[in-house]
């Protein structure tokens, strides 16, 4: 019985967004062959009993960021232990973030993601990429200059002058965030953007320049993603808090309080409107933010909000804790909040569809990283661990407590996200030709989750000692078993990248739409 004969999961119960029923599923080549009941399948596959078990898409965490350069360091769990530990947590996909530094080519970092992650990866990924450079002065000398001397010259100038020509004109700045994105979105399997409102003076995009950025990515057919915080609040904030003497982790919460983050999200949601542009918020951690999504979704906007495992399954309290590492662990931007209501906030919100997707953001720094903010809460890196763990904590928080079903788990753990981003019915759908990363998930066993027994980098986990119902039994990536029974067995670079196409037709729809209708643009919209 060999896998290359393909594999037939029997008698287990297919679990997609929308039904359930107890089906056969027959994999072969790394797709899914055939699903349906008694399926007859040829001799020398190897069969699975999942009697009693569900059959699940496996699951696509919407946010890591793997080995990320970050705040002097860089995070421990690489694209090869990251990876591996999503596979033995049940997750099948990642999209990571490739964040350039300000100045930096996008395509320059983008490929340099791409060199690092291609060979490690476990399972499939996909990437993001972060728009951390703008100039509002852009577009009109874009298309001067684009219509002297054509696409082709500017790109070959580009290509050969790339240090020269910013320099005589900084406006090639501007012009090359602008081209890059458009050759990411056309050429290299991207299609969503991240803008930054928060790190200022590293990351963060002033109102006009996120304003610019949001009607390139509608252009373009992306969708824009955004991290919610007003920066310059935080700062201000942060000098507060340390001449008041508070420079514990519980610091870093109170200097960006809930309302940091609302504005932000309410600025962000009011200027993708006034350009008609999708929106995707990245780690809603608050209720405030979550209401201000909600509100937006049922005042018609175009925007996601994507809670993450983290803030649905802990709370800002820890800042408080008396053992600082244990606090410092905690530390991420925006922060948990201590309002110890919020988990169960937003686990009703993602249950409801007022938040659409869930990631993890995960992001780790070992308790010897976090420690260069011993003294200084600006200091300590922030970031946080989920990956291994997002689908059990959902399933323990949303599932097993009543919130949601089980189809409704995995549009929020995979469909949602395939959709959003444009690779479904490819990957979050139990379907014929889709591909065969499966999950079989137990849906009554119980897993206690510890940094011992993790598979991560990370040597602490934020949910420790959490007892979780819902665990994965066996994972399948790319139609080979690659969890089994608590083994991994899987090879670095078994993933592949996944090229998403732009104007995602579950995006992209309304909009389209909305720009045919309104034919006299909205007085923000000129
Ligand atoms: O604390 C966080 N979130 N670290 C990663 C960077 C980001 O903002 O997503
Ligand atoms: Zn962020
Ligand atoms: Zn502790
Ligand atoms: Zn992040």
């Amino acid at each position: 019985m060999t896998e290359s004969c393909g594999i037939l999961i029997k008698g287990g119960k297919v679990v997609n967004e929308d039904c359930s029923v107890i089906s056969d599923v027959y994999i072969k080549n790394g797709k899914i062959i055939s699903v349906g009941q008694n399926l007859q399948i040829p001799v020398g596959v190897r069969v699975i009993d999942a009697t009693n078990k569900l059959v699940i898409p496996g699951g696509i965490d919407t946010h890591t960021h793997m080995e990320l350069a970050f705040m002097g360091t860089k995070a421990v769990d690489d694209f090869h232990v990251g990876t591996k530990a999503a596979l033995a947590g049940g997750t099948t996909m990642i999209l990571d973030f490739v964040i350039p530094q300000k100045g930096r080519s996008l395509l320059d970092a983008y490929n340099s993601w791409r060199e690092m992650a291609d060979p490690k990866v476990c399972c499939d990924y996909s990437l993001h990429v972060a728009v951390t450079w703008w100039g509002d002065k852009v577009k009109k000398s874009i298309r001067k200059i684009k219509t002297f001397l054509g696409k082709r010259q500017l790109d070959g100038l580009i290509t050969c002058f790339p240090f020269f020509l910013p320099c005589i004109c900084p406006k090639w700045f501007y012009f090359q965030v602008k081209t890059e994105m458009e050759t990411l979105a056309k050429e290299k399997g991207v299609n969503s953007f991240k803008m930054f409102m928060a790190y200022k003076d590293v990351f963060m995009l002033k109102d006009s320049e996120l304003y610019a950025a949001f009607a390139w990515c509608k252009e373009l057919g992306a969708v824009a993603q955004v991290h919610a915080e007003n920066g310059d609040l935080i700062a201000e904030g942060a000098r507060k808090m340390l001449s008041l003497g508070i420079t514990g982790p519980e610091g870093h919460e109170l200097c960006r309080p809930e309302e940091v983050e609302a504005e932000a999200t309410q600025r962000a949601i009011t200027i993708a409107h006034a350009v008609n542009c999708p929106l995707y918020v990245v780690h809603v951690m608050s209720k405030s933010a979550a209401k201000v999504v909600s509100n937006a979704r049922r005042n018609g906007r175009v925007v996601f909000g994507e809670p993450i495992a983290a803030g649905l399954g802990t709370d800002g309290t820890n800042y408080w804790h008396k053992e600082w590492a244990h606090a410092a662990g905690f530390v991420m931007g925006p922060p948990l909040r201590p309002d110890p209501s919020t988990p169960g906030f937003l686990m009703d919100l993602l249950a409801n569809d007022d938040l659409s997707v869930t990631g993890t953001d995960n992001c780790t720094f070992s308790v010897c990283q976090k420690a260069l903010g011993k003294d200084d809460f600006t200091k300590i890196p922030n970031g946080v661990n989920g990956v291994e763990d997002r689908m059990s904590i959902i399933w323990e928080k949303g599932v097993h407590s009543g919130k949601m079903d089980e189809n409704r788990f995995v549009a929020v753990t995979s469909s949602n996200a395939a959709k959003i981003f444009n690779f479904y019915p490819q990957k979050g759908r139990i379907a014929q030709n889709s591909d065969a990363d499966v999950v079989i998930w137990d849906p009554k066993m119980k897993r206690s989750i510890s940094a011992k027994t993790h598979h991560q980098a990370v040597d602490y986990n934020i949910f420790e000692g959490m007892e979780c119902h819902g665990v994965p039994l066996i994972t399948i990536s790319r139609g080979k078993v690659v969890y089994d029974d608590g083994q991994l067995q899987v090879s670095p670079g078994h993933g592949t990248f996944i090229h998403r196409q732009p104007f995602s037709e579950f995006v992209y729809k309304r909009i389209k739409q909305r720009d045919q209708v309104n034919s006299t643009p909205c007085f923000l919209n000129s």
